[in-house]
């Protein structure tokens, strides 16, 4: 699939806690280009992100690298909500973020997600 050439304006959204915040969305590529349960890298600004499509079609974008040892997660195994690092399967789940199982034990930051045309953008700003 062939992405836009134009980019996404940043935007005010919501977040969980009811505030709003700015942000920047980011193409990451097409919606065919991730298969259901599992993960693609995304790399901007420096940083490593990943990328997920659940099994029920949902996209979610977390950190990239794992919280223990930096170690890439979109090459983890994706189980429903629970990706399992492909070092040690310590455990997160890509819609919080949260650490579930040992050894990873710090949260990885989660980002916001919209799919626009069959792009997905990442709100990464
Ligand atoms: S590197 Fe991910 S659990 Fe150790």
């Amino acid at each position: 699939m062939k992405l836009r050439e134009i980019p996404v304006a940043p935007e005010l959204i919501g977040r969980a806690d009811g505030e709003e915040t700015m942000t920047a969305w980011q193409q990451v590529c097409g919606v065919d280009e991730i298969e259901q349960d599992s993960g693609r890298r995304f790399d901007f600004g420096g940083r490593t992100f990943a990328i997920f499509r659940s099994g029920s079609d949902e996209f979610f974008c977390t950190d990239g690298l794992c919280t223990h040892e930096a170690v890439h997660l979109a090459d983890g195994l994706l189980m429903d909500y629970e990706l399992e690092c492909p070092k040690h399967a310590g455990v997160f789940d890509i819609r919080t973020g949260e650490a579930k199982r040992l050894p990873a034990c710090v949260n990885l930051r989660t980002y916001p997600i919209r799919i626009d045309g069959g792009v997905v953008f990442a709100g990464l700003g």
